[in-house]
């Protein structure tokens, strides 16, 4: 687990932020371990910040956000102490593809740079940093992306093959 240190004169108000990449499958993350490997309930904490910040990702079972960790290839999160205050996933073939997912800042935490940090530490993860084309998708932060050398692709379009999810 690599800790990264924010710049506290950069952003004063948010100085006890803590970023961290983790390794890939993100093991610490899935044992509920924060900042400081500390137990605080990580999969729960996810679960709140997705069912709160995003449409997509609302309603996803603890059980499935760490079968998502075990195989995402990158993923960094953003603690203000005990509390997730961001989160990020990657997943990548390590040479030639690789995709972002569920980029999420926590609302009071917004506006303040951390997006735009936590998504340059997950490019810059080992199985992301070197690959030929990273891809996102999103709805209404095209413009975020855009300052992080990421364009918009008018020749190609986005399929879709939507699976039913089973339950039980
Ligand atoms: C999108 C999101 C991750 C950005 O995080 P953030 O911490 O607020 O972003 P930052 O403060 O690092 O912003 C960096 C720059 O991007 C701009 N920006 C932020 N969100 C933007 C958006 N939705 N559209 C256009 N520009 C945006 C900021 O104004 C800032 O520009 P500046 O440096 O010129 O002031 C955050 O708003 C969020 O979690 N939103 C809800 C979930 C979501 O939509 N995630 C994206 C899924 S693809």
């Amino acid at each position: 687990m690599a800790l990264h240190s924010a710049d506290p004169d950069s952003r004063p108000e948010a100085a006890a932020l803590r970023l961290i990449r983790h390794a890939p499958g993100a093991p610490a993350l899935r044992l509920g371990l924060g900042a400081g490997w500390r137990p605080v309930g990580a999969i729960g904490q996810l679960r709140a910040l997705l069912n709160d910040h995003s449409f997509w990702a609302a309603g996803r079972s603890a059980g499935d956000l760490r079968r998502m960790l075990r195989h995402s290839q990158a993923a960094v999160s953003a603690w203000d102490g005990r509390q997730l205050v961001g989160f990020g996933r990657a997943s990548s073939d390590g040479v030639y593809r690789a995709a972002l997912w569920d980029v999420v800042v926590a609302e009071a935490y917004q506006g303040q740079g951390l997006g735009r940090e936590l998504v340059t530490l997950l490019l810059e993860a080992p199985l992301l940093r070197g690959v030929e084309r990273t891809y996102l998708m999103t709805t209404n932060s095209a413009g975020f992306y855009r300052q992080l050398g990421f364009a918009e692709m008018p020749s190609q379009k986005l399929l879709l093959r939507q699976q039913i999810k089973k339950t039980g």
